[in-house]
């Protein structure tokens, strides 16, 4: 009781002097601000008033929102949404489409190229440009076709501007998005067309040397092949292409 009347009077001396004019309140001893001590709550007040302070981003590690984003995709409609809305990789932003697959998913041969060209990122499906066109024409002479028997990706989904070579950064963070293709697609056997696809999967170069030699990838029999853009720009190397052909064919012929 005594301390709320104590409270009171003191409130009705403050609305006194706030009547009388007094708009500060200060001590009967002055103080001189500026020898107040570094650490002074006015000091750091100020200091934090003059300069912003830098609000960290968080870190994004864009290979591991990949992997996360791949994992949780439970089919191939989920991880092509997956991918579609993927935002750290810079290509997309120059491309028209993700381009996701073409052909019969669940089909015992997978074809993994390296990135969509200008057709393919005009009609968004992978290979239907000449190089497209040569593939189809490949697989016939073993009697593959996309529309039946081969499933078709690649590396990338987005075009690269003036379809430069893809960076190994670009590389890697698609990679985990092309390994849960893999994994749901569930191919018998994977066809690597040219360098850029065996860098990606099997970390190496080298067409020349690595074409026609089965080696494995995801615990799959996998078969490096020249690209069907090299074959157009080099016809006399179709006929180590024609030897790889019979190969795979053999292959699929062996393996059920
Ligand atoms: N080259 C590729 O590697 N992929 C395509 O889709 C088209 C051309």
């Amino acid at each position: 009781m005594e301390s709320a009347l104590e409270f009171h009077t003191a409130l009705a001396w403050l609305e006194w002097q706030v009547d009388l004019g007094a708009d500060e309140a200060i001590c009967d001893a002055p103080l001189n601000r500026y020898e107040l001590p570094e650490t002074s709550p006015t000091k750091a007040a100020k200091a934090s008033m003059a300069m912003p302070v830098p609000v960290a981003e968080p870190e994004v590690d864009p290979v591991a929102e990949a992997k996360a984003a791949a994992k949780s995709a439970g089919s191939l409609d989920a991880l092509r949404a997956a991918m579609e809305s993927f935002d750290h990789c810079d290509l997309k932003k120059g491309a028209r489409n993700t381009v996701f697959c073409d052909g019969v998913a669940g089909a015992r041969l997978m074809v993994i190229g390296e990135a969509p060209g200008r057709d393919e990122d005009r009609e968004g499906r992978p290979f239907v440009g000449r190089a497209g066109q040569l593939l189809d024409r490949m697989l016939g002479a073993i009697d593959l076709s996309r529309s039946e028997s081969v499933y078709i990706t690649n590396v990338l989904p987005w075009r690269p501007p003036q379809n430069r070579e893809p960076k190994p950064e670009e590389i890697a963070m698609m990679k985990p998005f092309l390994a849960r293709h893999v994994e749901l697609a569930a191919p018998d056997v994977i066809v690597l067309m040219g360098n850029v696809s065996c860098e990606a999967v099997l970390g190496k170069r080298g067409i020349t040397r690595l074409r026609g030699n089965w080696t494995q990838a995801w615990n799959r029999p996998v078969l490096p092949m020249f690209h069907p853009a090299y074959l157009l720009r080099q016809p006399a190397e179709k006929r180590r292409a024609w030897a790889d052909l019979l190969e795979l064919r053999a292959k699929l012929n062996d393996v059920h």
